[in-house]
């Protein structure tokens, strides 16, 4: 069956959306299935930026159909205004984005209450992107969210439904010792987003299903990382959704059977945006060039990301967790100019070592990377021309691929489309 998925091997920002433009020139349908606005997927095409948030990246290409999911939570605003933010590119969305039914809506009191108990919370904080998520996912698992769906009952419905919603989570947020919000205010605003979204809900899986029965192809696009997962990773850091493969059928609406190549998306290096373990850190010169030399600074929040080196040890549980048929190597570039590469190959846990992944952050904590050092290839991987790979660089890729027990497929070498390698 013809679904491919792309899932990042990471703490996300591993460059996934890159890898989902490339494979979007193949797809019918390119479908986000978790998450929501916490996401920042970055495009260049021929030098012109393109920031996603909720809309797939796959809107770049004039026959791809995008889908948001049921298992996404989308902020009405928010989308309305990317939408209106693309069309202005001069990209043609008419009849191209579908949003699911079953996906629930991010309110504004979501984002207060993110951002409110972040604040709250100081040093021990999250470090969410204050995009609201974790709130409105409490409420779709507490039984009290409102779906997309709700979104297409009469205008009058949803006004008495939304003022209901502010009226209570006002009452919420005082308890909490947040600020209130304008109930009239905050629900005309929406009401002016759904008004522009409305006519893009309906139930997706309905046309997805269709589009197996017609073997049109499918991409689904993963986002954050699979050290993000609400279940696989650094929990309580984690975000509080499904973003790997699991996820993937569950928020599509997709059959388990469906997938076909599971595509993992690994940055050469490492990288984590908020608190949480990350045994691989540098937090000295070696971090601070791997954050210059790759901009390392949230596509969402602007926040400078935490920067170390590539753990095989995570890699390869993440390979066996998410069934990953193949691999892409991003950013490899960033590390042209470094002398040594460290590449941390099995974790020393008191008088154990392991060679898995623990998700338990106490264990994780007691965990001391344990590094090879290769020797970098000090030339240019992308200069401009046809992107290639030096001897050396090749065999640090080689390398990955044999610590992480799954072939390398692709290797993307900078921002643009075109700085790509295809490996056999
Ligand atoms: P939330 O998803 O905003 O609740 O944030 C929870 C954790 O996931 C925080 O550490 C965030 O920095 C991280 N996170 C969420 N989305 C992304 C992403 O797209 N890239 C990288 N980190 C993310």
């Amino acid at each position: 069956m013809p679904v491919t998925l792309v899932v990042g091997g990471q703490w996300g920002d591993e460059g996934k959306a890159k890898i989902i433009d490339y494979l979007a020139r193949d797809s019918d349908y390119v479908v986000r299935y978790a998450g929501g606005a916490n996401a920042g997927h970055t495009v260049v095409v021929d030098g012109a930026r393109f920031a996603f948030h909720l809309v797939p990246s796959g809107i770049l290409y004039p026959h791809a159909t995008c889908v948001l999911g049921g298992g996404m939570v989308i902020d009405p605003i928010a989308l309305a205004n990317e939408i209106d933010g693309v069309k202005k590119k001069g990209i043609d969305v008419d009849g191209r984005i579908f949003v699911s039914d079953q996906a629930h809506v991010v309110f504004p009191y979501h984002i207060e209450m993110d951002a409110g108990t972040e604040t709250r919370l100081g040093s021990s904080s999250i470090g969410t992107t204050r995009r609201g998520i974790a709130p409105a996912y409490v409420d779709k698992v507490g039984r009290k969210g409102v779906r997309m769906g709700d979104l297409l009952r009469p205008r009058a419905e949803v006004e008495q439904l939304f003022s209901k919603k502010f009226r209570e989570k006002n009452k919420e947020l005082k308890s909490l010792g947040l600020e209130t919000l304008p109930v009239q205010e905050s629900v005309e605003r929406l009401l002016r987003a759904r008004k522009k979204i409305q006519p893009l809900i309906t139930d997706t899986r309905v046309i997805l299903w269709s589009a197996l029965e017609q073997k049109r192809k499918i991409l689904c696009e993963g986002a954050q990382g699979t050290l993000l997962d609400v279940d696989h990773g650094t929990y309580p850091y984690v975000t509080s959704s499904s973003s790997s493969a699991g996820g993937a059928v569950a928020g599509a609406g997709l059959p388990p059977s469906s997938l076909e190549r599971v595509i993992g998306i690994f940055k050469a290096y490492c990288t984590r945006v908020g608190n949480g373990p990350f045994p691989t850190e540098d937090k000295r010169r070696m971090g601070d060039k791997l954050r210059e030399l790759g901009g390392e600074y949230g596509t969402t929040t602007g926040r400078p990301r935490r920067c170390g080196w590539f753990d095989a040890v995570a890699a390869r549980t993440v390979v066996k967790l998410n069934g990953i048929t193949e691999v892409a190597i991003t950013k490899l570039d960033v590390l042209d100019s470094f002398d040594e590469i460290k590449i941390c190959t099995s974790y020393r846990c008191g008088r154990r070592r392991l060679d898995y992944f623990p998700t338990n952050v106490r264990s994780l904590e007691r965990c001391k990377p344990e590094y090879e050092v290769v020797k970098g290839w000090k030339k240019k991987t992308n200069s401009g021309g046809k992107p290639r790979l030096p001897r050396k660089a090749a065999a640090y890729v080689r390398y990955l691929e044999k610590l992480m027990g799954c072939r390398v497929h692709l290797v993307s070498l900078g921002p643009d489309r075109k700085a790509m390698v295809k490996l056999s």
